[in-house]
């Protein structure tokens, strides 16, 4: 890490907002990390922190096995920034009182200050916070002053300047606090003395360095997917080292209409990185011939993905480093203190076991990254809107959006399906609204009519999702004469489909995809 980016460290206590507020640490041009709670003070000290924030969390301080961390993190001389739970650390640890208050407060409240510390200069006098809290600070401890309060909490917002400490009962990542951005940037910028130097453009000069030292005169490989992660790893490489980067992109047949043709035109045509394009429609058909068991497909695509890929990687001569587009988010999922690895819903499409078998380090360039700075990195470095902005799709493609039986007639259908419903949400300007939009076709015929004629074809399901991270996703609410055209498209234009669904369910229950 260089001496410029001092980080801010979030400490995870377990609340769903801790990637929040690194987010929005970030938004004012300031690194931030996440950590686990109970980090040893000394190795956050051996980071030299520019400031630190203790994240909300689910529990009671006098819960036994509360999540508490090192108590040496509060004598660090590094100003704390406690949000809610983490507030209550300070009262519990510094000598004042926590207590289950009689009114709990949950949702939006009114703040009042008139506070010279620095941590809510710039804020309104009265402004609305978003509390979500059941225990409260009900004696501060020693030194501390209550700088702020709401109807139902004196001890809105505290500190203890003399201390570097500081602490908001509400939550200021989230949009129902209005000036909580503000609140935010009081505190790395004023009180934690951060100058905002976390713009994309000086991660790309840091990137491109970092790459070519540990790069050097070797080679990498780098599988292409045409989807945002892979394609902004691949060009951010190449900046740093050009030609001793080769992507390698399978056209597994299960790719929407006009992939591959894209990631010909951008990468190769465009950037001028060599580009390994293997088409394998035929091996993916034949190994799905007659395979209707959602898994037993994603099984048989990966495993012949992962054939193919390493066949590749051979025919290429020797390669020593394999790139991936890991992001950020995957990279707290898999440390995270608090939560293990959620519980396996479907297995998941990638070249896990690879590099070990293949001995090739492995590259991730990406891995301080969240979703949206990808998207910003893709722009800065010249990607186009059609990868930039490109809906999530499954390693497995349309080959779990095909129900039941793959065939090359039936894959033609969705493809054709797929490409009308994409290009009917971009003519409504509604792709980037919509986190993801698919159509499945489903083994059903149903019986219909056109031009007098009796038909009796396949039925293909419309899903459009909004989320912020795909963990949770609700449908999306189409105006009717949307979902109407659309529907009319698709049954007029696409051979073989004369019926049209939408789906309506949540995630949870549902998942996205529905294989
Ligand atoms: P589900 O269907 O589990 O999907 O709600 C969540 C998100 O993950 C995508 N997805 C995959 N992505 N390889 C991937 O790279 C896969 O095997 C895979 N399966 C699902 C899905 O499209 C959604 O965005």
């Amino acid at each position: 890490m260089h001496a410029m980016d001092r980080p801010v460290v979030v400490l995870d206590f377990g609340a769903q907002y801790s990637k929040l507020i690194a987010r929005r640490v970030r938004e004012a041009k300031v690194f931030s990390l996440i950590l686990p709670f109970n980090i040893p003070a000394s190795e956050l000290k051996a980071m030299d922190p520019a400031g630190i924030i203790f994240s909300g969390g689910p529990a009671s301080v006098h819960a036994p096995g509360a999540p508490l961390p090192d108590p040496e993190v509060l004598r660090l001389g590094v100003p704390v920034l406690g949000i809610c739970y983490g507030v209550q650390l300070f009262a519990h640890m510094l000598g004042g009182k926590v207590e289950r208050p009689s009114r709990r407060e949950y949702g939006i409240a009114h703040l009042e200050h008139a506070d010279t510390t620095g941590l809510l200069s710039g804020v309104d006098p009265h402004t609305q916070v978003w509390m979500s809290h059941g225990d409260a600070i009900s004696r501060l401890p020693n030194d501390f002053q209550a700088i702020g309060k709401t109807e139902n909490c004196p001890y809105a917002a505290i500190a203890n300047p003399a201390a570097k400490l500081y602490g908001v009962q509400f939550h200021p990542e989230v949009v129902h606090t209005p000036q909580g951005a503000r609140i935010l940037s009081n505190f790395v910028h004023t009180i934690c003395g951060c100058e905002s130097r976390w713009t994309m453009g000086s991660f790309i000069e840091r990137a491109v360095q970092d790459i070519r030292e540990s790069v050097g005169q070797k080679r990498v490989i780098c599988g292409l997917s045409g989807g945002v992660d892979s394609s902004v790893a691949a060009v951010l490489i190449h900046r740093a080292i050009g030609d001793r980067l080769t992507c390698v992109f399978v056209d597994t047949g299960l790719m929407r209409k006009g992939e591959s043709e894209l990631v010909q035109q951008v990468f190769r045509d465009n950037f001028h990185i060599n580009l390994d394009c293997v088409d394998a429609e035929d091996r993916f058909l034949d190994a799905l011939a007659g395979v209707a068991d959602p898994e037993e497909k994603r099984k048989r695509i990966g495993k012949l993905f992962i054939d193919i890929f390493e066949e590749e990687a051979e025919r290429q001569g020797h390669m020593d480093f394999l790139a991936q587009g890991t992001l950020y988010p995957d990279v707290i999922e898999s440390t995270s203190a608090t939560g293990g690895p959620s519980a396996m819903i479907k297995s998941h499409h990638n070249v896990g076991g690879l590099p070990e078998r293949m001995d090739l380090k492995l590259i991730e360039p990406l891995r301080e990254l969240f979703k949206d700075e990808v998207r910003a990195l893709g722009q800065e470095l010249g990607l186009p809107d059609a990868i930039v902005w490109r809906h999530p799709f499954p390693g497995p493609g349309l080959g779990v959006r095909c129900i039941g039986a793959v065939t090359r007639q039936r894959l033609d259908t969705l493809c054709e399906a797929d490409a009308i419903f994409a290009e009917e949400i971009q003519n409504e300007d509604l792709y980037r609204e919509i986190w993801q939009a698919l159509v499945c076709l489903l083994p059903v015929r149903s019986v219909g009519v056109q031009g007098d004629e009796r038909t009796y074809e396949e039925v293909c399901v419309l899903r459009a999702v909004t989320s912020e991270d795909a963990m949770t996703a609700d449908w999306y609410r189409f105006p009717p004469e949307v979902l109407q055209r659309i529907a009319n498209r698709i049954c007029n234009e696409v051979k073989h489909i004369n019926r049209v669904l939408y789906d309506v369910t949540s995630k949870p229950p549902g998942t996205i995809e529905w294989e």
